[in-house]
């Protein structure tokens, strides 16, 4: 139990932090820090470069194991083998990742402790990626950074924002405490461990000949962010997802879809397996009643007017909240104007547990921002989500969802 009677995530499981020599590594000591605070035992080891940012003494201290530089150590090797730490880690955690450590692991070399090591272990391994944003937009990074994840390892961040060179943009390494929420999770614990989440996200695409079609505005972002929150908890997730240009969250399986009935059918096939169902999705309530099988052109348009036949879309939500064995269902309302008198219709028409309203006329939240502001009403509850990053929305949202729906759980 940790100090507040709190359960730790990672009672008795195995952390290697692999740090590598970007100025970010000065946040290696709040890893260690917070990951065995978690309950975790962990273990260091570092690139030459590394001990330019940070030494091993401190490492050393918060870690309460010798850490290791060395290949070929001889009084290291007496005591715990290269091989057997490579043995010993459940989770390899590379952090800070530079870019060009991860050009080392993305290439296979072996050339000092931190690359054997992560050759020759089969455990799972992640990365935190930091550096200039230039050296992360780098098509050589992409590519390997690419080719790690088709390995099968996990990326975390970068995130965006000011950085100590002076520049502006993705190249920050992720916070301590959100990497160990994600090596809670990635290692099954959690406090949604065993949870499953359903999510739509992103908008629809209604085609209305093979060249054009209906959709909408939604960028995905806070679908996305919301997956990962799911995701950072331990819980199982699986997001349903229209069109967007964003990389499927960590650790969150991802169903590509484009129109509204394909939505509605990867839905229906996997809703029974899961506990909350949170549709963020900004289906496209209409579509062309019936789709043109070549393109339209203009000459065939009566008096330079085109009129279109339309017919609704599928409800997605509705239709899981009238299913007989139905999940606990949370929605979203896209509102301009009257926003909360038309969430509390939806709340109750559509027959939800929980819904989450943004109002979208405002060009700072809602469609495509980084930022959104919600209001979360339920059955006797309501809660306000101040303006923030769709992350901390997402966060703070899933925070409200798990404490209603384990209140009426019981
Ligand atoms: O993707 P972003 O750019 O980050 O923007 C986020 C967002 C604004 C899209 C998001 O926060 C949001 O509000 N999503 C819901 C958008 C929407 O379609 O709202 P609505 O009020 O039209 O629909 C109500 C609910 O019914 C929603 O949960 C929607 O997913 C669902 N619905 C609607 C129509 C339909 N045919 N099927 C549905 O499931």
């Amino acid at each position: 139990m940790m100090a507040g009677g709190e359960v730790q995530g990672l009672a008795g499981r195995r952390v290697l932090l692999a740090v590598s020599g970007g100025i970010a590594a000065y946040k290696a000591a709040e890893l260690v820090r917070r990951l065995r605070e978690e309950g975790a035992a962990v273990r260091v080891v570092m690139t030459a470069h590394a001990q330019q940012f940070i030494t091993a003494t401190t490492l050393q201290a918060l870690s309460a194991e010798s850490v290791r530089s060395e290949l070929f150590d001889s009084a290291a090797e007496q005591g715990m083998g290269h091989i057997e730490l490579a043995r010993w880690a459940e989770i390899i955690l590379l952090a800070p990742a530079t870019a060009s450590t991860l050009a080392r692991l993305a290439h296979g070399l072996a050339d000092d402790l931190l690359t054997t090591l992560w050759l020759a272990s089969p455990a799972l391994k992640a990365v935190a990626p930091a550096m200039n944003q230039q050296m992360w937009r780098a098509a050589a990074t992409q590519r390997n950074v690419q080719s790690l994840c088709a390995d099968g390892v996990l990326c975390w961040g970068p995130e965006a924002g000011d950085q100590a060179c002076g520049d502006v943009g993705p190249g920050r390494m992720r916070e301590p405490q959100e990497l160990v929420r994600q090596v809670i999770a990635a290692l099954g614990g959690g406090d949604l461990s065993g949870v499953e989440v359903l999510m739509t996200a992103g908008p629809t695409r209604e085609a209305i000949d093979p060249v054009r079609y209906i959709s909408n505005h939604s960028s995905g972002k806070m679908g996305y962010a919301l997956a990962a929150a799911f995701a950072a908890r331990g819980a199982s997730v699986t997001l349903v997802s229209g069109p967007v240009a964003l990389p499927p969250p960590a650790g969150v399986e991802c169903i590509a879809v484009i129109s509204a009935e394909e939505m509605l059918q990867a839905v229906l096939a996997r809703v029974a397996a899961c506990q909350l169902f949170v549709a963020c999705a900004a289906v496209a309530d209409y579509r062309a009643r019936t789709v043109a099988a070549r393109k339209l052109k203009k000459s065939e348009a009566q008096e330079s007017l085109w009129r279109l036949e339309l017919e609704p879309t599928p409800d997605i939500l509705a239709t899981v909240a009238a299913q007989p064995q139905r999940p606990w269902v949370v929605g979203f309302a896209a509102e301009t104007h009257d926003v909360e008198n038309y969430a509390l219709a939806k709340l109750q028409g559509k027959r939800l547990d929980m819904i989450a309203c943004n109002d979208v006329s405002r060009a700072d939240i809602g469609f495509a921002a980084d930022d959104n502001a919600l209001l979360v009403l339920w059955q006797g509850g309501r809660r306000e989500l101040a303006r923030a990053s769709k992350k901390q929305i997402a966060e703070q949202l899933v925070d409200t969802i798990v404490d209603v729906w384990r209140s009426r759980e019981g």
